[in-house]
């Protein structure tokens, strides 16, 4: 497809969105909020569901926990117009509740229509919830920083999964706050991984690429902080990670 051709899809996918009635997440909403980014992007946010602000401007993470994931992306020198952000449901829960299942389910297709169009090579999930469709049978704790291959029933067809905590619970614990900014700096390194595996040139090829070391095991969790860790910024001049390199 080429960048038009997955505009032009995407645009289609949100207007269903805009219109979808398909679980009773529609009877609460103000806006659905169906997810932005840049079409040609190589990476893929999936967060839980819109809260109070996303429900009113129909944009995902506009709040706080928003402006919290624009500092993470920035401390590797990437901004959220170079990735997709979506949700797992584009409707707000009712007093931000978890979304049941089978919210979860109907909201499912527009997610894989998604990643159809966007054909990440890295899909990163934002919190517990969204973890748990691309990698099951793990917890966050144990999984955030690490990768795993995607399920291709997701509509990610051949990706890898990074997990995160979601950035309302870093909010919430400055110790989860410094663990984000650990694993987010892992995630250049992880869309290489998944860049190799794709083209099968990785080393190691065709097995998954390797797993980053975890950052916390449930012994020695994170340490408690002072501040939220001095993450090296890349210098303005000359970022960590070439901006054009997010791209296809
Ligand atoms: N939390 C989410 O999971 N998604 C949003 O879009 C905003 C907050
Ligand atoms: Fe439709 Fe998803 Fe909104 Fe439910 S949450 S009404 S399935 S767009």
């Amino acid at each position: 497809m080429t960048e038009a051709e997955r505009r032009a899809a995407l645009e289609a996918i949100a207007a269903e969105v805009r219109d979808c009635t398909r679980c009773r997440l529609h009877e609460g909403r103000t806006r659905a909020v169906p997810g932005e980014g840049h079409p040609s992007t190589e990476v893929v946010l999936v967060g839980e569901g819109p809260g109070m602000n996303e429900d009113r401007q129909g944009r995902p993470f506009v709040g706080r926990a928003g402006d919290l994931l624009v500092q993470l992306l920035a401390s590797i020198g990437w901004r959220r117009e170079d990735v997709f952000i979506t949700n797992l449901v584009k409707c707000r829960p009712p007093e931000n509740r978890d979304p049941e299942p089978d919210e979860v389910a109907a909201c499912a297709p527009y997610l894989r229509r998604q990643f159809e169009a966007l054909d990440p090579a890295l899909v990163v999930t934002l919190g517990r919830h969204s973890m748990g469709r691309f990698m099951p049978g793990t917890t966050i704790s144990r999984a955030h920083g690490n990768v795993a291959p995607a399920d291709p029933a997701t509509g990610a067809r051949d990706a890898l999964v990074f997990a995160m905590y979601h950035p309302a619970a870093a909010l919430r614990t400055p110790a989860i706050e410094q663990a984000s900014y650990a694993d987010v700096a892992r995630i250049p390194a992880a869309l290489d991984d998944a860049r190799a595996r794709r083209s099968g040139s990785g080393p190691g090829a065709p097995a998954p690429a390797t797993p980053a070391t975890p950052v916390s095991s449930s012994a020695a969790a994170v340490p408690s902080p002072t501040a939220p860790a001095p993450l090296e910024r890349p210098e303005p001049d000359s970022p960590a990670v070439d901006q054009l390199t997010l791209f296809r």
